[in-house]
């Protein structure tokens, strides 16, 4: 195994999305209750974006909240939406510092307007730096692409793939190169569809608050035995 201090990605894995999932199973596995283990996954959630950036990863994207977590008990969304706020409360100077730019990608006029506060103010002081921190809240892939096409529509211009591709909420980020799933569900869940066309697929049955900084290079290092072929020969 890679020296984790040491290991760097090359050119051609620029972006890698994660869908963190397994924190219910993580909590009731130690008799705990869900949100429990929502407050570890955050934690590891942090670990991941640092680590991603120091391994010369140029985006990253989290899968928070999807629009069909709205279904879940008040008390564990309640958690989720807090352990965000204080996210950004304790992190936001310092992905500054790191030259991050911070993007909510999802639907924020569904989110409480204090939350909604706290994300724009970060959104604009870090929108000019080139490394990018996508956290999907409130986030559904097929509402994203009809909000793209009704976007693209009220500004008059002409539906196309590139088009289509900068309205989406993550603009002009860079396609995610890898999707990584944990807790052993093998499926997108309404993640990223559109910009997942190329994107290889890597599933874990490690569940996300287990999900370790080796368990990254192991990832890393299957995606780097992969022939991305792009429908070519
Ligand atoms: C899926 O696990 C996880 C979620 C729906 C929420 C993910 C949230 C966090 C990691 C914490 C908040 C992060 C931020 C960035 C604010 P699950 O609850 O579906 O687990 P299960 O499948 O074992 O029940």
């Amino acid at each position: 195994m890679e020296n984790k201090n040491t290991f760097k990605v090359d050119e051609n894995l620029k972006h890698i999305a994660f869908i963190m999932d397994g924190n219910g199973r993580w909590a009731k596995a130690r008799g705990m209750e869900r949100p429990e283990g929502h407050k570890e996954g955050v934690k590891v959630f942090e670990r991941v974006a640092n680590t991603c950036f120091d391994f010369g990863l140029e985006a990253v994207t989290f899968y928070a909240f999807s629009t069909e977590n709205w279904k879940r008990p008040p008390a564990e969304i309640k958690t989720i939406m807090g352990l965000l706020s204080m996210y950004l409360d304790k992190c936001g100077d310092s992905l500054i510092k790191r030259e991050v730019r911070f993007r909510v990608i999802g639907d924020k006029a569904g989110l409480d307007k204090s939350l909604r506060n706290k994300i724009e103010k970060l959104e604009n002081e870090s929108k000019q730096f080139g490394k990018t921190l996508n956290v999907a809240i409130n986030y559904g892939g097929r509402d994203e692409i009809v909000y793209a096409c009704k976007k693209l529509v009220n500004e008059g211009k002409e539906i196309n793939k590139e088009n289509l591709s900068l309205a989406l909420y993550t603009e002009d980020c860079v396609e995610p190169d890898m999707i990584i799933r944990t807790a052993g569900e093998r499926r997108l869940s309404n993640f990223l569809l559109w910009q997942s066309s190329y994107s290889e697929l890597y599933f874990t049955d490690v569940l996300w608050p287990d999900f370790t900084d080796e368990d990254l290079i192991l990832a890393i290092n299957d995606f780097y035995s992969r022939r991305r072929r792009y429908g070519g020969l």
